[in-house]
Formats: C-alpha cells, structure tokens, sequence
C-alpha cells in the first residue's frame, strides 16, 4: 500500500490535533441542476486555495457518482472504504460500539504526496458506493437526519480542526446528502449555467433554505456566491438568461458575490489541466473567477485566527 501509507506523510495535518480548535470554515458546492460545473469549480478553487494561497484544505465528496474523488484515485486501495462508510460507522445508533479512533491515515487521500510537492495541503475524503442508501440507513436515526455530517464533523473536530478551510462537493439533488452538506455549511457557492433549469435549481435552493429557516432550529448556511458558468455572451439568449439568473440572485440575497462568468473552455476540465496544459492561463483564469471568494474568505479565516488567540 504505498499510496496509503504515504497519504499524510507529506502534509502538516496530524491525525489529532492537540488543541480543540473550531470547525474550519465549511463551505458547499451546490445546485440541484446537474452538468453546471460544481465539482469543475469546487476542483479549481480547492487547489487554487491550496498551491497558491497555501491554506490546508479537505475536499469532501458527497456525490455518489464520485467525480471528485476520481481526481485523488489514480492509486485506488481496492476495499477502501468511503467517507459514508466511515460516518455511518461511527454513528452509536447504526454500530453499537460507535467506531471512536478513525485511523484518518488509512482514508484522507492528499493530492500532493505523489507529485513531489511539499507543504501543500489538498487532501480528500473520497465518494462511497453505499451514499446511494444513505437515505435508508439514516431512517431510524433519533436525531435530526439533515445534521448527521454535521454532528460527525463536531465529533471529530480533532482532526477535521487541523484544516483552514473544508468544501462539499454536492450531488445535483436537493435529497439528504445535500441537505447534509449544507447544513454543516456556512457557506454556500452555487455554480450555474445561463439555462431555465439553473434559474429553477435557484428558486428551488432558496425556497428550501427558506423553509429550514423558518423551522428556527438549525444554523442556515449564506449563499456566498454564483459562478456563472459554459457562458456563451455572443448568445443573445444566453445573455438574457444570465441578466435574469443575476437579478434573481441579487434579489434574494442582496450581499451576494457574482463570479465574472466563464465560457467553454477546454481547461477547465481538472483532468485537461492535471495534465499540466496551459498552468498559466489556469492560474490566471481562476485568480479572475475566484478574486471576490478569495477575498472573503481570507478576511474569515483572519477572524477565525484572530479568535483563536483572544
Ligand atoms: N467552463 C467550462 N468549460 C469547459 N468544460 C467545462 C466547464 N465547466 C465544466 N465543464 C465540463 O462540463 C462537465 C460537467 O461539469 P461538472 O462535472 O463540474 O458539473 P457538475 O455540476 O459537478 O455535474 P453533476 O451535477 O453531475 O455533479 C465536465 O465534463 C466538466 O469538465
Ligand atoms: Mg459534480
């Protein structure tokens, strides 16, 4: 197991941290509609935090059909478990003895330790086959079954504390998964193509968040963010589209950051740009997209440390 074995060898991030520090900050990838560029995005933002601005951070994938995790699995471990597995596991309702010492050696897959590229920290807590039944499994829970990640990052905040920042890669529908991921969020950005379907997976976002906010018993994460995205301008129709998806986001949610909006190109797929292709233009292209995200951000991770030492 060469690959395992050397998963955590490279990074600072300790299997416990010492200090009970706070959950980093936490923020999902989402929209119910599918293809819009959610795991693109959340790829070329984790990695940009990364390797250029060198926050430690863990992606997590909560999709089931594991694109994300694909990116990390060039060595796949056959058997390994996935991130459910492991929640489910440690879950005193499901395992009865309520698995306590998670050897996160074994499961936290970093980009780096295989490219030679020390300090930075782009780890990933990979899909699981079984997030198909998640549904089922969490049926008989006594507690909230949106709050079971949340609850499981509390639990764990040893571990999950070493990292600056956590981002959620959601599957493209508003099921239990999702409401999971975004219920452990502060934050959410929403990818979205200048389509009726994108403008629906909006209204439809907002009108659940609005329903939990009214049930007063959970923390409701703030959209953060758009990224208007496979945006062809020279389309009147697609211009329209995006000027209606905009006004419709600044409408619900007046302090929200707009992406400037990006068109089909060929290396924003991350396994075109993992080939290393135009690493210019990608850094270049993703200071552009993500410049207001990254400002944000920055100003809360500084809070957060800020905190810390009061
Ligand atoms: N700006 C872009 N230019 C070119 N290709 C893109 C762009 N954005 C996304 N893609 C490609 O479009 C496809 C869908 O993107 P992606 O998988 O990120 O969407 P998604 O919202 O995560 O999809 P799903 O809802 O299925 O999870 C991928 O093949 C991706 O490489
Ligand atoms: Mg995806």
């Amino acid at each position: 197991l060469p690959f395992i074995s050397k998963k955590l060898e490279h990074s600072s991030v300790n299997a416990t941290s010492p200090l009970s520090l706070p959950l980093p900050l936490i923020v999902s990838f989402f929209n119910q509609k599918g293809g819009v560029g959610k795991t693109t995005h959340l790829f070329h933002f984790a990695s940009f935090l990364s390797l250029e601005q060198k926050k430690k951070v863990l992606c997590l994938d909560m999709d089931p059909q594991g694109n994300l995790s694909s990116l990390w699995q060039q060595n796949k471990y056959e058997n390994q478990k996935g991130f459910l597995t492991l929640m489910m596991e440690a879950l005193p309702e499901i395992n009865k003895m309520g698995n306590k010492n998670i050897p996160w050696e074994r499961y936290v897959y970093s980009f780096f330790s295989s490219k030679n590229v020390e300090n930075n920290i782009l780890d990933c807590l990979e899909s699981d086959p079984n997030l198909t039944s998640f549904e089922l499994m969490v049926a008989s829970l006594q507690f909230p079954k949106q709050l079971v990640l949340k609850n499981f990052l509390e639990k764990n905040k040893s571990f999950f504390s070493n990292y600056d920042i956590i981002l959620i890669d959601c599957p493209p529908t508003l099921g239990l998964l999702s409401l999971n991921a975004l219920l452990a969020s502060q934050y959410i950005i929403v990818p979205f193509r200048p389509d009726p379907f994108s403008y629906q997976g909006i209204v439809a976002l907002e009108e659940s968040l609005e329903l939990l906010r009214s049930m007063k018993v959970f923390n409701v994460p703030t959209v953060l963010g758009a990224i208007p995205n496979l945006v062809s301008l020279r389309r009147k129709q697609e211009k329209l589209m995006l000027d209606k998806i905009t006004f419709l986001l600044q409408n619900y949610y007046p302090e929200i950051l707009i992406a400037k909006s990006l068109p089909n190109v060929s290396w924003a797929s991350p396994l075109e740009s993992l080939k290393g292709k135009d690493l210019l233009k990608i850094k270049e292209w993703r200071e552009n997209t993500y410049h207001p995200f990254l400002e944000k951000i920055d100003c809360d991770l500084n809070n957060r440390i800020k905190e810390l030492s009061n």
